[in-house]
């Protein structure tokens, strides 16, 4: 048991439990998303005490240095001080610019924030509709390429950020953005190497930053680029990817789709079966999987025990935000 003194309130936690649920079992405002460790929605500072090193796996070092702390991966040791980031310390106001539809329930969100961000394609941040609504979003835009942020997001119709967006957001209208985080992207080193980019949905969004960026750095290696989706308007990508693939020799394009009623150039194969199907070999291979949760950890599995080492498959899991436990 440790105490824990925030916002003026002292809250003794349970055997077990973390930061995040002993402040919400008080209900104090924290805001918080996956509850995993993985959207860093939940930030904290620690003032006084011990930080276990488990609340800050993933932070950016300079973060961590600074006694930040992931609240939902912080069972602590000892009694704590917290405080919330200092208004405007880790957000980045910005304005949206455009919301257009991309294909299917996909909308393309690009956003002007009011100082650049620094970010790698690839990485994701937290959007913020106000201080405690916040949502992890990845990036699929180019640093230098424009000034405007851009976001693939899959509308959800009852979804508190993807249903405002589509239905009442407008250009114009503000949104707070948090530091970029994740290690999903792509660096120099990898530029002999060949990379498998595979992903459901609008895990396209990061994967769309990561091969261009390859392809900029002059990437040597070969590229395959595996797109799953339920029907053709799904891969709301298509066109673009097949014509970047058709102006680089070294990039190949794969779309797989359970329902392929209306497009051509397409797999039936479940995109699992597809992908392990096509490389076979993953020995030599620098893979990243991005999307739904199910499929990027059972192909995070069949990838090595088909030869990839572990530190050669880069995974980012789009995990809803957790259910308010009751
Ligand atoms: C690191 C990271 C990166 C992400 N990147 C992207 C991205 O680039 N594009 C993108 O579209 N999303 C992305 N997500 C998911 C995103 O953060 C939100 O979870 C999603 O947009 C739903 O938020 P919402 O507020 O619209 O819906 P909510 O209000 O959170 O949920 C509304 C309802 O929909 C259900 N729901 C939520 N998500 C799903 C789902 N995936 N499948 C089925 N039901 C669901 C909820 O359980 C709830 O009942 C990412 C998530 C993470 C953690
Ligand atoms: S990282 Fe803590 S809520 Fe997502």
């Amino acid at each position: 048991m440790a105490t824990l003194r925030f916002d003026g309130q002292a809250v003794t936690t349970q055997d077990g439990e973390t930061v995040l649920e002993a402040l919400l079992r008080q209900d104090l405002a924290v805001p918080h998303g996956c509850r995993s460790g993985v959207c860093q929605s939940c930030l904290m500072r620690a003032r006084e005490g011990v930080i276990p090193a488990t609340a800050q796996a993933g932070l950016k070092p300079a973060l961590a240095e600074q006694d930040y702390l992931l609240a939902c991966r912080c069972v602590p040791e000892a009694d704590m001080v917290l405080e919330l980031p200092a208004a405007g310390s880790l957000r980045t106001p910005a304005t949206i610019s455009a919301i257009e539809p991309l294909g299917g329930d996909v909308i393309r969100l690009r956003l002007t924030p009011d100082t650049p961000l620094d970010y790698r394609p690839g990485q994701y941040v937290t959007l913020w509709r106000d201080a405690q609504l916040g949502r992890s979003y990845s990036l699929a835009s180019l640093p230098g390429e424009g000034q405007s942020l851009e976001f693939h997001i899959r509308v959800i119709a009852d979804g508190q950020f993807s249903g405002w967006l589509a239905g009442e957001a407008r250009p114009g209208d503000r949104l707070d953005v948090q530091e970029a985080a994740g290690s999903c992207y792509y660096t120099p080193a990898l530029r002999e190497a060949n990379l498998l980019l595979v992903a459901t949905g609008t895990g396209l969004a990061p994967l769309w930053g990561i091969v261009r960026e390859a392809l900029r750095q002059g990437h040597q290696g070969e590229i395959r680029v595996m797109h799953g989706a339920v029907g053709c308007e799904g891969l709301y990508l298509h066109q673009a990817l097949a014509e970047l693939a058709e102006a680089h020799d070294n990039l190949h394009y794969h779309a797989s789709v359970l329902r392929p009623k209306g497009c051509t150039a397409v797999d039936t194969r479940p995109l699992a079966e597809l992908v392990v199907e096509t490389i076979g070999d993953f020995s030599g291979w620098h893979s990243y999987l991005c999307g739904a949760p199910e499929l990027v950890n059972q192909l995070r599995r069949r990838i090595f025990l088909a030869g990839a080492r572990m530190d050669a498959i880069c995974a980012d899991v789009f995990l809803p935000t957790a259910p308010a436990k009751t």
